[in-house]
């Protein structure tokens, strides 16, 4: 007869994810779920691991992620399993795979989620299907992308939409719902989505709102019009009625550093404040494709891969300008289509917005980008070493909150994101004192340091710096419970 737990961790601190106190105690899992939690007799367990000295929490989840194909093209999933990470959501920014039909090349940024050979999902479930059969290393939840329908049902996507196309937007929006996406990204401040109203928007959102779902944006603008830009989004969410996510939150370019506060305190003031919530990755630099409105000559860009001159990949922008002669406008013309990382953020002013209570972890890692931010590889070791333990912008259990409970919370995972009895036992296993990111803007591509094991759905992925080979990720978008008991509560 199997006994009673397949394994019991002893002698961890428990980080639960909720924002509580930590606490010691073991953690029992049987199959794919937490069974128990406080003092356990050793003797009812397959396998005893002991943890002294360990951190016990859930696993990390990374909310704003762009791995949509990676996490079906190289499902072990390295950049992320490696820090801990054992969910993501895809599909931000406007930007998903599912359902994307395309008759030629993916138009910029869409090409961030790879070539047009990589689009394969003409409807949504096709995507939650293959998710369940590779069963990446890390669970997958999906968001539908707002420039991903007008692609769909546009022929001209620098224009505002027709009744027809909206309809046919918000037909196919609906159908993905149905099929199990968490909501609707957008990604206004992109040109291909631009050009749409703040109505089109809405319209949709009401589609969102039949389905219990959310609205997560990448806003229309992050530099100047930044406050034009939340109150559009609060509009959008208070119109439709439903939750929003403000992704990667900032107040980008020199023009614009020293406005956190003033952001802060318009959300906060906000009626609809309560149903307001954010992601933020801790780094002083953003990425995405080359985009001629932020070369400013007060900005280091570094240019991550340029498809007409690829020979200018991991060079500055300034650098190239100066070899060639010419300007940095003209010389990012020349590059494009290209990618770049813009070191266009204030230190203080990410400090500020990502210690928030309402700020949940994103990394906006870039999974197909040749050289990419060091986002990728180091956004959720970086928050607990640098910001928490070093700089002490806000406790342990705090920085685990912001990437467990309060991430499952929003975007609606049933029954993760905290250490509790009846949760999928979603675990990483990794030691305070050492953990750390590795990642440069150099190097970016460095596994971080201290993280001992990672379990996914009960199945250990990643342990000892290594992959351990079995992987057990699964799709877990729309399970209607929302994770209620995750209450803050310091
Ligand atoms: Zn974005
Ligand atoms: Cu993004």
């Amino acid at each position: 007869m199997s006994k009673e737990y397949d394994i019991v961790f002893k002698n961890g601190t428990v980080i639960d994810g909720s924002g509580n106190n930590s606490f010691s105690a073991d953690v029992a899992v049987k199959d794919d779920v937490i069974v128990a939690v406080g003092e356990l007799d050793e003797t009812l367990a397959e396998k005893v691991i002991d943890i002294t000295g360990k951190a016990i929490s859930p696993g990390f989840i990374d909310v704003h992620t762009h791995d949509d194909n990676a996490v079906l093209k190289s499902p072990e999933c390295l950049p992320k399993i490696s820090q801990g990470v054992t969910s993501v959501i895809v599909g931000n920014c406007g930007l998903s795979a599912a359902p994307v039909r395309l008759k030629s090349d993916p138009p910029d940024p869409l090409n961030l989620l790879g070539d047009q050979s990589d689009f394969i999902y003409p409807d949504f479930h096709t995507y939650v299907n293959h998710v369940n059969e590779i069963r990446p290393a890390v669970n997958v939840g999906a968001l539908v992308g707002h420039t991903s329908l007008r692609v769909n049902h546009m022929d001209d996507l620098f224009r505002q939409s027709v009744n027809s196309e909206l309809e046919a937007m918000c037909e196919e929006l609906d159908k993905c719902l149905e099929q199990g996406a968490i909501g609707m990204s957008t990604g206004l401040a992109y040109g291909t989505a631009r050009e749409s109203t703040t109505e089109e928007v809405i319209a949709l959102a009401k589609i969102v709102k039949q389905h219990d779902g959310i609205y997560v944006t990448h806003l229309r603008n992050e530099f100047d019009k930044v406050i034009d830009a939340i109150d559009e989004c609060c509009t959008i969410g208070e119109t439709s009625d439903i939750p929003v996510v403000i992704s990667h939150l900032k107040c980008a370019g020199p023009d614009n550093w020293g406005r956190s506060q003033e952001i802060i305190d318009f959300i906060e003031n906000s009626p609809y404040s309560d149903r307001v919530h954010m992601d933020c990755y801790p780094y002083a630099a953003g990425s995405s494709t080359l985009d001629l409105g932020q070369v400013d000559e007060r900005v280091k860009i570094l240019i991550s891969w340029s498809e007409k001159h690829p020979e200018m990949g991991k060079k500055y922008l300034s650098e190239i300008a100066e070899e060639w002669g010419v300007t940095q406008l003209e010389a990012a013309k020349k590059l494009q289509p290209a990618g770049a990382v813009y070191f266009s953020i204030n230190e203080e002013d990410m400090k500020k917005i990502i210690s928030h209570p309402k700020t949940m972890i994103g990394s906006d890692g870039l999974p197909h980008d040749p050289h990419p931010h060091p986002r990728l590889w180091g956004t959720f070791p970086r928050v607990i070493a640098k910001l928490s333990r070093e700089q002490k912008l806000f406790k342990l259990t705090e920085a685990v909150h912001k990437m467990t409970g309060l991430s499952a919370r929003n975007f609606r995972l049933h029954k993760r994101g905290l250490v509790r009895e009846g949760f999928h036992a979603d675990l990483v296993i990794f030691d305070p004192e050492t953990i750390e990111d590795s990642a440069t803007f150099d190097k970016p591509a460095t596994l971080s340091a201290g993280i001992q094991s990672v379990y996914v759905n009960g199945v250990k992925t990643f342990a000892d710096g290594q992959l351990t080979g079995h992987r057990s990720g699964r799709y877990i978008g729309k399970e209607k419970a929302v994770v209620k008991e995750c209450v803050h509560s310091n």
